[in-house]
């Protein structure tokens, strides 16, 4: 038992550290990261693992840190918006809204995709919403004053401007895009290198799914009151298993199995092999010509910052998160499966059966990210060490830290 002696040399120690917290915020704002979180908290966390800490808490819980985390990282980074299948043809096109920048993605009359901004260069109405095709001739019309703008986001016609207005200055802006293994990929920052060269050794283990032709489809909606790193945190690990599934998923692939490899790009990758060794089960038909060790395992990819899935010898689940605030996550997830298998008659009603086996499981994951949550709002949270189970979390962790550091 701890007597009232610890707790008040506790009390002290923390008000203490509340205190240096508050003079170095304002004695010294540059040592300082917003939310006030200390740029030595935020290093501390790229230490190697055994000596590293996880992310200071207030980056999940303050929204001042979140304007910066969309700074630093979202207008910087590689996100996911959706599947090349979506818009097969040229002219077809799909907008999609992310930190409250709506985006469209449309192929031009060769084929190639592009990612615009749906800001009108006039006065801001977007001039598009949903999905379809756009016109072969005016492509989008802004329904505000009529300028139109052709598929690769330059101005086509803007009606009653007067005489030396020069249209080939007013575009759409447009942003880095890159499909991925069949994924929609766009980057707010145009210039940045492209994602597909930087998940080569992510491809060597992916390839054997050709999951460029696979169909997909709706598994389940996601509606969370919390922080995105919470939830993303507890899918790239297997050190929870034991306690928060220890009747569901921990004795078909006990988390002490788990592999977690070296990376080298903006993605984590573990194994998690079954507990004999033998195929795991699987709901629809196991694919073709896998390595054998991905019929004997479960594979979890995460490409940062948010993009998730987890793999069985027949599909792919996939997490794309819409992220709103520091408190405030919506998440799609989606199966994909081999092309003749989506087509199937059965398809929609083996989805359904699935998504009732993996329930129990993602019940206990979302109870568990709830009473995180609960957690990181303390007064009294810190930062934890990491296990050697945690490795994926590190790596995660630390390509943030670099990031807000940055
Ligand atoms: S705002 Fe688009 S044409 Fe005026
Ligand atoms: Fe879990």
């Amino acid at each position: 038992m701890r007597g009232p002696d610890f707790y008040q040399m506790r009390g002290v120690a923390v008000m203490a550290r509340a205190m240096v917290l508050e003079t170095s915020t304002k004695d010294s704002p540059e040592g300082n990261l917003p939310g006030r979180i200390l740029r030595s908290s935020m290093e501390a966390v790229r230490r190697p693992l055994d000596k590293a800490v996880t992310l200071p808490t207030r980056a999940y819980t303050s929204e001042e840190f979140f304007r910066h985390e969309v700074d630093k990282v979202f207008m910087r980074s590689w996100l996911h918006v959706g599947r090349a299948s979506q818009v097969p043809n040229p002219y077809d096109f799909f907008t999609i809204t992310r930190f409250d920048e709506r985006i469209i993605v449309v192929r031009d009359k060769d084929g190639v995709l592009h990612a615009l901004s749906a800001t009108c260069r006039h006065r801001g109405f977007p001039v598009a919403d949903g999905s379809g095709n756009c016109s072969k001739t005016r492509g989008f019309v802004c329904p505000y004053h009529g300028w139109a703008y052709r598929a690769d986001g330059s101005l086509a016609a803007a009606p009653f401007m007067q005489k030396g207005f020069d249209a080939s200055a007013s575009r759409l802006p447009e942003f880095g895009i890159d499909v991925w293994q069949g994924f929609i990929f766009i980057n707010f920052d145009a210039a940045a290198p492209k994602l597909s060269p930087q998940l080569k050794t992510v491809d060597k283990v992916m390839d054997p799914f050709n999951l460029s032709a696979m169909g997909s489809g709706p598994l389940r909606r996601l509606d969370w009151p919390g922080n995105w790193k919470a939830m993303l945190d507890n899918f790239t690990e297997a050190y929870h298993q034991p306690l928060i599934h220890s009747k569901t998923f921990e004795p078909m692939s006990p988390a002490r199995l788990a592999v977690y490899e070296d990376i080298d790009g903006p993605y984590n990758l573990y194994w998690l092999p079954s507990a004999n060794g033998e195929p795991f089960p699987t709901l629809y038909p196991p694919i073709k010509g896998l390595p054998e060790r991905l019929a004997s395992s479960f594979l979890v990819v995460n490409i940062f910052p948010y993009f998730h899935m987890f793999i069985d010898a027949s599909c792919i689940i996939s997490l794309d998160m819409d992220i709103r605030s520091a408190n405030d996550l919506r998440g799609i997830w989606d199966v994909h499966v081999p092309a003749e298998v989506a087509a199937a008659p059965d398809f929609e009603e083996k989805t359904t059966t699935f998504m009732k086996l993996l329930m129990p499981i993602f019940d206990e994951d979302e109870g568990a990210c709830r009473e995180v949550r609960y957690g990181q709002r303390s007064r009294f949270a810190e930062q934890g060490a990491f296990s050697w189970m945690e490795k994926s979390v590190h790596q995660l962790h630390s390509w943030l830290a670099d990031r807000y550091l940055d």
